[in-house]
């Protein structure tokens, strides 16, 4: 594992393996009661410049769970919010806590706390890519499907982070990708650039869910206006229309076909309130997962500090 984790893009195959094998763990560890095997007293600084429910409570139960303390920094109300650098930033936390974790906007404000951090880094999501949700979306595939390699993964809508991260995750892990995205709203051009490059799993990229929901053994999608993006709803709300997973877009896929959500969800746009419901148990899951693949991320990263 590198000292961070920082986008999908950078992490190798086994580096994911390892992390969904090590949440596996440690989610049968606290079903059990068992106590994790993990130095006590770790802190891990968490870094909010947009909301969150699932992300910063995940990763502070989580990090309690570990034995260790969360410490919850809103970007607004800390001096990142009047100007200090995150450069400087980085290196006072990295004085006071064990781990960072960081939600913002540009994945380089990311990169560089990363580069002047002495402690590891982890990515709570950006505009470029979610790391952590797709990893709790792999495990969540895995425990439900038995396997990763093979299986077909399909997105519908807007070619956002989360579409990115399924990229370059589900490649890594011997899938397929199909993505359908309105003109305009294709995924990031590096990530596209990776899936060009990959061998051995296809990546198809279409302007038609049709085509890319045909034998999907999962389908996945995500709202049409991220955080930050609010003022263009009413734009992307036209654009995205045809882009909805329905009855009819699932009865393309294949039988039994899981359907996966990052939450939360905008229902009557991005997905129906019926398909919503019908996946509701893999969807909770997939939050669920959060929980044990951040868990593992920690551990990995903090656990010979
Ligand atoms: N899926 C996700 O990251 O949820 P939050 O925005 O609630 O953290
Ligand atoms: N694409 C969404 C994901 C939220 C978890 C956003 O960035 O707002």
């Amino acid at each position: 594992m590198n000292k961070d984790v920082l986008k999908l893009l950078d992490l190798s195959s086994d580096d994911i393996i390892l992390i969904l094998d090590t949440a596996d763990r440690l989610k049968a560890e606290r079903k059990s009661g068992k106590k994790h095997d993990f130095p006590p007293g770790k802190t891990l600084a968490m870094i909010f410049a947009k909301n969150s429910t699932r992300t910063r409570v995940s990763f502070e139960a989580g990090i309690s769970q570990l034995g260790g303390h969360g410490i919850f920094l809103a970007s607004s109300d800390s001096q990142l919010g009047r100007g200090e650098p995150i450069k400087d930033t980085a290196r006072v936390l990295s004085r006071y806590c064990d781990c960072i974790m960081i939600r913002t906007f540009d994945q380089e404000e990311v990169e560089e706390l990363a580069k002047y951090s002495s402690v590891p880094v982890i990515n709570g999501l950006t505009d470029f890519e979610h790391p952590c949700q797709v990893l709790a979306d792999l495990m969540t595939i895995r425990e439900h499907r038995g396997r990763l390699g093979g299986l077909k993964a399909c997105f519908i809508g807007d070619g956002n982070n989360v579409a990115n991260s399924i990229i370059a995750g589900c490649l890594k892990c011997g899938m397929d990708v199909s993505m359908a995205c309105p003109d305009g709203y294709w995924p990031d051009q590096m990530t596209l650039d990776f899936a060009k490059g990959v061998t051995g799993s296809k990546f198809v990229m279409t302007y038609q869910p049709e085509i890319a929901a045909a034998g999907a053994d999962v389908v996945f999608t995500d709202v049409w206006a991220s955080m930050g993006q609010e003022v263009e709803s009413e734009k992307r709300q036209k654009a995205f229309q045809g882009y909805q997973v329905n009855d009819s877009l699932l009865a393309l896929a294949n039988p039994g076909c899981m359907v996966q959500h990052c939450l939360p969800a905008h229902r009557g746009e991005e997905i129906t309130e019926k398909v919503f419901e019908e996946h509701a148990g893999e969807i909770f899951d997939e939050a669920e997962n959060r929980l044990h693949v951040q868990k593992a991320i920690m551990y990995l990263l903090m656990k010979n500090s």
